[in-house]
């Protein structure tokens, strides 16, 4: 695990963003595992910038989402779908084929499951997965629990879950309460991992994650056992850590 202090959150952005761009630049085709949330936007604007001046092409780049809203459609301005079409998609020559998410308007929720991995099985698996960190230490939508869920699932979110989302609703009754996720086991399963972290508020549970011992109750905590895990995180967040 390599651990990357950033001055800021533009910093962590940039630094991210530069991590993104060397997988392009070394391999055109790559496949991006993406994230959604407030912790990646700085990056994807970055990523956008670069393309508009030349320095990235995104026409074979394959993407698969980590998560999606069970039960909002694509054109959901709250959809993880539309939130990459804003954030990404749009602004970058990525082929919209190229781009997947889970479906969160399959109902049958074996079924959802199954047809993602699927999706990622045939890209060839992930080469770089970006991860954002909730503050209970889920990463994708993998809430605290006494397992790792191996596959790609449908989760009933936590109530902290749904309080950290409710900021991006009208009101807190239209947070869905359930999602499709990556599972851990796919998350594990990707090549290379970038995990991003910044704000205070997530200092206490990445220093869990990273120090604390491996247990499903914190999500994030897994990924000491992965082999190649890049962290980039603001001094704000690694404050806890004593390396600053
Ligand atoms: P945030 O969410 O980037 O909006 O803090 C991270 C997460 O919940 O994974």
């Amino acid at each position: 695990m390599k651990i990357y202090q950033a001055k800021d959150y533009n910093d962590m952005s940039r630094k991210a963003a530069n991590i993104i761009s060397a997988q392009i630049i070394m391999k055109p085709d790559c496949v991006l595992g993406l994230a959604t949330g407030s912790t990646p936007v700085g990056t994807y604007k970055q990523l956008v910038d670069w393309y508009q001046k030349g320095d990235l092409d995104f026409s074979k780049v394959k993407t698969a989402n980590l998560d999606e809203y069970k039960g909002l459609s694509k054109d959901n301005s709250q959809s993880y779908y539309y939130f990459m079409q804003e954030h990404l998609f749009k602004h970058v020559n990525i082929k919209e084929k190229n781009t997947h998410i889970p479906d969160g308007t399959e109902t049958d929720a074996e079924k959802a499951a199954e047809d993602y991995e699927a999706i990622i099985s045939g890209l060839g698996g992930v080469d770089l997965q970006l991860l954002g960190i909730g503050h209970n230490g889920h990463i994708g939508f993998n809430e605290p629990s006494d397992i790792y869920p191996k596959d790609t699932h449908v989760v009933d979110l936590q109530e902290s879950t749904i309080e950290a989302n409710k900021r991006f609703f009208d009101s807190i009754d239209e947070v869905p309460r359930q999602a499709y996720t990556m599972g851990i086991g796919t998350i594990m399963r990707a090549r290379k991992i970038l995990l991003l972290v910044s704000g205070a508020e997530k200092a206490d549970i990445l220093y869990e994650s990273i120090c604390g011992p491996v247990t499903p109750s914190v999500p994030a905590s897994i990924l000491q056992l992965h082999p190649d895990v890049i962290i980039v995180a603001d001094e704000a967040a690694l404050s806890k850590m004593g390396i600053s």
